[in-house]
């Protein structure tokens, strides 16, 4: 018997796990799929659900698929618990991405004072699940897709005895792309990565062996091969600087190296009507509608206009080398532990790690190139700034958490944000 349970069952992206977990079914026999939603989002479940129950029929697999509200029913005996939930769902998102562009800010759900905020409504919820798990699936591995992903796993791995891993689709998004511009597939190119969540480089990319960073970081610098995630503004990069820069970095690091242009790009999207919240609400509601087709019995295509899209070549492979012990190399966010001397050892990192049955063990890295280091250094401590925040509550350290992060450019300003986040959060944060 397999157990796994998906907290935040409801989401437009659970197809997306179905879908991993089906085609892995051989390696990775799921027999009990539960998932779980407050009653709120009961009803996203149901429909959701009814289409998980078809696509497991049509492929023939044995695996029973369970709805339910309840997280302690749900959790029982559990082997795996994954999180993709939502707290405030995608309203509490769009107020996150506008309040910081009322100041000329970046309004993003993770990068920016975005992370900050939603951190503070997702990491007491998450806690409370691993307290929930400790009494019903002690030893249960909790696969974390939640964002802020990396501010996620450091509070966990800090405060809770509950085995935890960050997982994010941008690495595998970077490796897909770099196969794309070989003409090969993604298991034939390795990259090595190192950074923090939705803040990561890759300083060495070998494809069936071969040693091609250079050459990729010329296509690059040529415009071919970039990384485009679907919710990133698709601004490039100037070649100069990429040639310079002699690394590949995930299409996140735009909004540092092209701050002032993607804010810019930002306001003008919201002054024609709609933040990337506001159009992933648009999504969701037509998958939605295509969900409730009974006649619709797998993954559809349109699934691929979400940021997160393929999220379960992640998820589901990751799972699969921790049940089958097959110390295959993955990108996680885990603890450094000495991977890197530049950041403590408790901070936690996003890099390949070797997967095995007692779970992530990252590559040892080094020290930071000096053109990257500074950035991963200042965001680290807005992270754990970010992070003894949420556990306290204390608004001073909230202000400096704010103050500190790179792209907030005046101490008055981080005020005015936390001044309007915390009045428009008020419902989510116990711990203020
Ligand atoms: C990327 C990130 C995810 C993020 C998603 C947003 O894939 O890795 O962490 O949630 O994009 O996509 P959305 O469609 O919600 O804007
Ligand atoms: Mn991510």
């Amino acid at each position: 018997r397999l157990k796994v349970v998906t907290v935040g069952g409801g989401s437009s992206y659970t197809p997306e796990l179905i879908d991993g977990f089906i085609r892995r079914h051989q390696e990775l026999p799921v027999s009990e799929y539960w998932l779980v939603d407050i009653d709120a989002g009961k009803e996203k479940l149901e429909i959701v659900g009814a289409l998980a129950q078809r696509m497991v029929k049509k492929a023939g697999i044995k695996m029973t698929v369970h709805l339910t509200t309840h997280l302690d029913e749900a959790l029982a005996g559990a082997d795996f618990v994954t999180t993709q939930i939502r707290v405030g769902q995608l309203a509490a998102r769009i107020q996150d991405e506008k309040i910081p562009l009322r100041y000329g800010v970046l309004g993003q759900e993770t990068t920016g004072p975005g992370g900050f905020m939603k951190a503070q409504r997702t990491i007491p919820v998450l806690l409370a699940l691993c307290r929930k798990m400790e009494e019903h699936c002690p030893d249960a591995w909790l696969i974390n897709f939640t964002n802020p992903a990396g501010i996620v796993t450091e509070a966990l791995s800090r405060y809770s005895p509950i085995k935890s891993l960050g997982i994010c689709s941008g690495a595998n998004s970077m490796l897909r792309d770099i196969a794309h511009a070989y003409g090969v597939e993604r298991d034939e190119v390795y990259a090595r990565i190192m950074g923090l969540n939705h803040l990561i480089f890759a300083d060495r990319i070998a494809v069936n062996g071969h040693d091609m960073t250079d050459d990729f970081i010329e296509k690059l610098a040529q415009g071919v091969g970039s990384n485009q995630l679907k919710n990133i503004p698709d601004i490039g990069l100037p070649a100069e600087f990429i040639r310079a820069l002699k690394l590949y970095p995930l299409s996140y690091l735009k909004y540092f190296y092209l701050n002032r242009e993607t804010v810019e790009h930002e306001c003008q999207t919201l002054a024609q009507g709609m933040t990337r919240g506001e159009q992933s609400l648009m999504i969701e509601k037509s998958l939605f509608e295509l969900y409730r087709d009974p006649g619709l019995c797998e993954k559809p295509a349109a699934l691929s206009a979400r940021g997160g899209a393929l999220y379960s070549d992640t998820a589901c492979s990751i799972i699969s080398s921790i049940y089958n012990n097959k110390c295959e190399i993955h990108v996680v966010n885990v603890p450094n532990q000495g991977t890197t001397p530049d950041l403590s050892d408790t901070a936690v990192i996003e890099t390949n790690a070797m997967i095995d049955a007692s779970g992530a063990h990252p590559l040892a890295y080094g020290r930071l190139p000096a053109s990257i280091k500074g950035l991963i250094q200042s965001v680290k401590a807005f992270e754990e700034l970010t992070v003894e925040a949420a556990m306290t509550g204390d608004k001073s350290t909230a202000l400096l958490a704010l103050a500190s992060h790179p792209l907030v450019p005046s101490v008055a300003v981080a005020e005015q944000i936390l001044h309007d986040y915390l009045a428009a959060n008020w419902n989510y944060l116990p711990q203020y």
